[in-house]
């Protein structure tokens, strides 16, 4: 016996094979032609009726060796777009594109999916001349369902809707499989690279806000493409090459000229910044010498390298305060790096006749865009367009992305529809093959609605409002007297856990679109959608189990031997929630917004709520209170919430604790 994953692909690719011939042969059978033509057209129709048979045992075969090969997560939604899928092809073959709409239904008394493509299948056939009600359609579809382990039954409702109705079994058993094999994700058909560009602060001036949006937008994005299997570069395109290197390093040479053997105290860097940029505003020569500056350190002269590095030095310390607090994990690689690959990206534009001069600037104009990109300044430095040019270039034939997703705020979409379009006009990529994306993200707004800054009118540093995010986090356990059950490590890791995660999930659970307002009272409010609320309902799922002292050995025993039964209305509603996890992944893998997973996660947490305020996990003695029946069904239904819960947070860049 060969290795099981290889045997099974093996069969299953014979059983795909068999399945494509099969299905070409009926195929000529139904052919009219071939049929008049014969004179055997009752053998012919019953062969037909065998093999449609075989056909038929074949794709079932095919469904279950499929769920037996691995042990991802199925996604239900999916599957029911197959099925639905080829139903609809079937009921109406002369239409090319017939819509597919399958989606969970909101009120569980009209089924737990609907199934909404009859009326538009109406419309476009009316179009084409032929009358025929959405009720009918949906009839038609309904006799045209496939064999399938997973609809209990069907139903026609109003003017077309089809009600589906899921089996219990079906349901129940991929919660046994989600408890056996944990939460994996659903089968990829191939390793992509994807590269995802966050965080990007500039050197030498202060990380802000927007930074922090993109840096808790893009490591979430990217922990969800890890999750799926995907082989994910995370890059920091820190501003490290800018004119303002020039003015910082002029500045550096006159206050420590001994910057070469001892490393001056610029830890204020701000400060140093701000200086520098007086002097540069108002000193005639100096603003010479800065230039020329730029120039020698772009030529990369080693002293000039130096004082450079020093500089990035003291900003990247900086930085990785912040990262540290939030677990960020990145690779920086700021506009230097592409200091060469911006000299041939002109060459290639220029070589290509896509370049024109304008005013001593030299400009690309992109198909369908007003504004031209500059890719080399009129003193011929090269500017955040070139940079952009050159690292999408690198990205695409380098690193052989298949997506690219560049997180920032909304103000920057102009400049990369731009730069994708002129990527585009020059050959380097096909947008149909590689998905190159800007997911950009609204301003942060204080709680009076404006921009958000200090009382006294300064942009708030980044540290600092971690640190208040501490402070809160603390008063607040303190309130719930909490310092008085956990020890103190618990308590320190618990205010962690709130601080920052709160910080993260009220910056999720928005859409990244909208502005968003920053205000600590509501994030650590533990009511509603908040990362509070959401952290305490897990340690009290968590800790059923442990209060009726049932470890984990008897619940993973448990998990392979009881059925979840789900007759009570609240476990078919909780089961089915947690499965719609896989479906909601897959949402956001294509729109790239998480909130659809906030939202999710707050829904399985109230829908948790809702069951166990009805069905007994453990029946106690009521004198006594000692536990004298186990539900064991219960307890894993308990489980495979925790679990999903777990892998959300994980995904969020949440960082939950047992105790808090
Ligand atoms: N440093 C830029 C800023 O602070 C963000 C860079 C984003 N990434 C990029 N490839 N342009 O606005």
């Amino acid at each position: 016996m060969g290795d099981p994953v290889t045997d099974c692909s093996a069969r299953l690719q014979q059983q795909e094979r068999e399945i494509r011939s099969l299905s070409a042969e009926i195929d000529s059978l139904k052919n009219p032609q071939n049929l008049s033509s014969s004179p055997h057209l009752d053998e012919l129709r019953e062969e037909n009726t065998k093999l449609k048979y075989r056909l038929n045992v074949l794709k079932r075969t095919l469904q279950d060796e499929r769920t037996r090969c691995t042990k991802s997560m199925t996604n239900i939604n999916q599957q029911l777009q197959q099925i639905f899928g080829e139903a609809i092809r079937a009921s109406c073959p002369e239409l090319d594109a017939p819509p597919l709409a399958v989606t969970p239904n909101q009120q569980p008394k009209f089924g737990d999916y609907q199934c909404n493509s009859a009326m538009a299948m109406a419309q476009m056939l009316k179009v084409k001349g032929v009358k025929v009600s959405p009720r009918e359609i949906a009839e038609k579809i309904i006799q045209n369902l496939p064999d399938n382990d997973l609809v209990q039954k069907t139903e026609i409702a109003g003017p077309g809707f089809i009600n589906i109705h899921l089996k219990r079994t079906f349901v129940s058993k991929l919660l046994s499989n989600l408890l056996i094999n944990g939460v994996q994700p659903p089968p990829l058909a191939a390793r992509k690279k994807v590269v995802v560009d966050f965080s990007s602060p500039n050197i030498a001036k202060e990380m802000h806000v927007g930074h922090l949006r993109s840096t808790i937008i893009g490591d979430s994005m990217c922990r969800l493409f890890e999750f799926l299997g995907y082989d994910v570069l995370r890059l920091n395109h820190v501003g490290d090459w800018g004119t303002q290197f020039g003015m910082l390093i002029a500045h550096l040479q006159d206050k420590f000229p001994d910057y070469l053997s001892v490393s001056p105290p610029i830890g204020d860097l701000q400060g140093f910044y701000k200086e520098s940029k007086k002097r540069f505003d108002e000193e005639e020569d100096f603003k010479k010498r800065a230039y020329q500056c730029v120039v020698r350190l772009q030529s990369k002269e080693p002293e000039f390298i130096k004082a450079w590095n020093l500089i990035c030095d003291v900003s990247r310390r900086e930085f990785q305060k912040v990262y540290d607090c939030l677990d960020i994990h990145i690779i920086e690689r700021g506009e230097s790096f592409y200091q060469e690959l911006m000299t041939e990206v002109v060459k290639e534009f220029e070589s290509r006749g896509m370049m024109q001069l304008d005013e001593g600037r030299k400009i690309v104009f992109a198909p369908g865009q007003s504004i031209p990109l500059t890719i080399v300044k009129s003193d011929g430095g090269f500017t955040y367009d070139t940079s952009d040019l050159a690292a999408l270039r690198q990205r695409i034939f380098h690193e052989k992305a298949d997506v690219i997703i560049y997180v920032t705020d909304s103000g920057q979409a102009t400049h990369f529809q731009v730069v994708f379009a002129a990527a585009q006009l020059i050959g380097w990529y096909d947008p149909q093959v590689t998905r190159v994306e800007h997911a950009g993200f609204g301003v942060v707004l204080g709680e009076d609605k404006k921009k958000f800054k200090t009382r006294s009118g300064d942009t708030v540093r980044l540290m600092d409002l971690l640190d208040e995010g501490l402070k809160r986090s603390m008063d607040k356990l303190k309130d719930k007297e909490r310092d008085k059950v956990l020890t103190p490590e618990e308590l320190i890791r618990a205010q962690r856990s709130v601080a920052f995660g709160c910080i993260k999930y009220a910056d999720l659970s928005h859409n990244r679109i909208n502005d968003y307002v920053f205000s600590f009272d509501k994030m650590l409010d533990d009511r509603g959608n908040t990362a509070a609320y959401l952290l305490y309902a897990l340690t009290r799922i968590r800790s059923i189990a442990r209060l009726a002292n049932i470890d984990e050995a008897t619940l993973r025993k448990a998990a392979e031997t009881t059925e979840l039964v789900l007759d009570h209305e609240k476990e078919w509603k909780l089961g089915k929630c947690i499965l719609r996890f896989p479906e909601i992944l897959q949402k956001i893998l294509d729109d790239l917004l998480l909130h659809t997973l906030c939202d999710f996660l707050y829904e399985l947490a109230t829908t948790f709520t809702e069951f166990y305020d009805s069905c007994y996990c453990v029946e106690k003695d009521r004198q006594t209170g000692e536990v004298v029946k186990v539900n064991m069904w219960r307890m894993l239904l308990c489980e495979a919430t925790a679990a999903i819960m777990e892998k959300g947070f994980e995904i969020l860049g949440l960082n939950p604790v047992h105790r808090m």
